[in-house]
């Protein structure tokens, strides 16, 4: 016999609790495999194993009827990848990950190191700047402004519409991201074959248009994919990483003593600070969840950042430890929809700090502003200085 889910008066988008979601998510966890939020009007999942679980189980909780929590955001359901299931999403997906492979980033690999070297070179014993904006930001806006091909125009519009468009997932609606979406989708339908970089992976894809491989219109959905959440997401996620490296100088200087570790400790700074909070399902049937059910037609809420920190799944969940081994978080998520960009986000974030420990520097971190979006965790601002 399943008994209801219990009932949890918890609201999630208070802006305390997106400041500082983790008291939150710890009730969360410990209330039950599943819960209802009646402030929210939803089910959700925080548990590391159940959101493994759920994200996998993509036949009964699907994504077509939109993975947001309003009705703007799930208006385009069935038009872009990550609100589509089965055949359909499994074409969209596949146009969408071609120049994503790690063979093929590979070969940018080198330039994004280049790149980063001289920004770091510039930002050395000058003093304090934000990090986020000098460098966290500095990778993922080049490589969506190159590799994509997009044009100098709307360029410096695009973190606007990232951040906007993860807003807008959450149940309550600000009048100017929408806005802000409707210019977003208005800038991406502008573009065409003249207008992008040749040898781009926009080039590609009106290519493939031009040759009836793909519509105008997939073609343009897909361009929309590496915009708009690859900006915000690893922008985000870059910056708690150097603000977790700055503020515990045992692990800074390990990384030095043993770059070889590296590539852990990304994984380990997105398992830590997951920046993407949640995406949701519809349950196309009666979903079982512990002793509990989400009952056919429900929307329940998938929570990454919350499972990334269960107790029941890593030790000493809060402690950030470049020597874990965290290459099952979920801050990309699982199944048929993990991540396309993740081999990308990775580089740039390898990238980063293989660039820092090489130049020999020592990080400061000052008290960051932390930002209060819906769907995304993060701060909009990280006193730095490198010496
Ligand atoms: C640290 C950086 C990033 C994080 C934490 C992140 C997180 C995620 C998560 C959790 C999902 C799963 C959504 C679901 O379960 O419905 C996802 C999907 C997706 N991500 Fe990322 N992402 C990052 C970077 C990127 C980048 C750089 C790109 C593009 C170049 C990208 C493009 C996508 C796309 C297209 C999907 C949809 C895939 C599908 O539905 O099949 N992401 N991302």
């Amino acid at each position: 016999m399943s008994q209801p889910a219990p009932i949890l008066d918890l609201d999630l988008f208070a802006d305390a609790s997106l400041k500082d979601p983790y008291p939150a998510y710890c009730r969360l966890r410990d209330a039950g495999a599943v819960v209802r939020l009646p402030h929210t009007g939803v089910y959700a999942i925080g548990r590391f194993g159940e959101v493994q679980a759920a994200l996998r189980a993509s036949d009964v909780l699907i994504s077509g009827e939109g993975v947001g929590l309003s009705e703007t955001f799930n208006a385009s359901k069935g038009m872009n990848v990550i609100q589509t299931d089965g055949a359909l999403h499994r074409r969209m997906r596949a146009t969408v990950t071609r120049p994503l492979s790690p063979a093929t980033l590979k070969a940018a690999r080198a330039d994004l190191k280049a790149m980063m070297k001289v920004r770091i070179a510039a930002l050395t014993g000058r003093g304090w700047f934000d990090a986020m904006q000098k460098l966290a930001a500095f990778l993922p806006v080049e490589a969506v402004s190159h590799l994509v091909g997009l044009p100098e125009a709307g360029r410096d519009r695009m973190l606007e519409w990232a951040a906007a468009a993860f807003n807008i997932i959450g149940p309550r609606q600000a009048g100017e991201d929408v806005a802000k979406m409707q210019e977003a989708f208005v800038y991406m339908g502008s573009l065409d074959a003249e207008t992008v970089a040749n040898g781009s992976w926009a080039a590609a894809l009106f290519a493939a248009a031009h040759s009836g491989k793909l519509s105008q219109q997939e073609a343009i959905a897909a361009i929309s994919a590496y915009v708009i959440p690859s900006l915000d997401t690893t922008i985000l996620a870059s910056g708690h990483l150097l603000g977790n490296l700055a503020t515990d100088p045992a692990q800074w200087a390990l990384l030095c003593e043993r770059p070889e570790l590296i590539p852990a400790a990304v994984l380990e700074g997105v398992r830590h600070s997951s920046v993407l909070r949640w995406f949701s399902r519809v349950a196309a049937d009666d979903y079982a969840v512990g002793d509990s059910i989400v009952p056919q037609g429900e929307r329940v809420m998938l929570l990454y950042g919350c499972a990334n920190r269960d107790e029941r799944r890593y030790p000493e969940p809060d402690r950030f430890d470049v020597t874990r081994d965290a290459r099952d978080h979920l801050a990309w998520g699982t199944g048929p929809h993990m991540c396309a960009g993740m081999h990308l986000a990775r580089i740039e974030m390898e990238v980063l700090i293989e660039a820092l420990v090489e130049a020999g520097v020592r990080l400061s971190a000052g008290e960051p502003v932390m930002g209060v979006n819906a769907g995304l965790y993060g701060f909009v601002e990280l006193p730095f200085r490198l010496s």
